[in-house]
């Protein structure tokens, strides 16, 4: 999984898939600043991400999770919850950036 940081560079990390994690839980365990408010529950949208590469690779989403993200004033069409996320094998190649860095 890489994360795209403001700047443009690109942090290439090797994520756990044994573990149960959800991408929010990983990159929050990676320092990123993630709030998860609501500790995953797709309630609080803080822990959005776009999605640069891989979208194809993602589980479809929710009805919460699409819910919630219309909340947004600044939603785009790749914008998901890290959170609703969880990691996965497939996900090999994932580039995200955090929403509204
Ligand atoms: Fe709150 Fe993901 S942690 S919506």
């Amino acid at each position: 999984v890489s994360v795209q940081h403001p700047d443009g560079s690109i942090h290439a990390m090797e994520a756990p898939v044994d573990m149960g994690l959800s991408l929010m839980e990983f990159l929050k365990a990676s320092e990123y600043d993630i709030l998860a408010t609501c500790g995953g529950m797709a309630l609080c949208a803080t822990c959005c991400v776009d999605v640069l590469e891989g979208e194809e690779k993602l589980n479809e989403m929710s009805d919460d999770e699409y819910a919630m993200l219309d909340t947004l004033p600044d939603l785009l069409p790749n914008s998901r919850l890290a959170c609703q996320l969880k990691l996965n094998p497939a996900m090999d190649g994932l580039v995200v950036k955090l929403h509204g860095t």
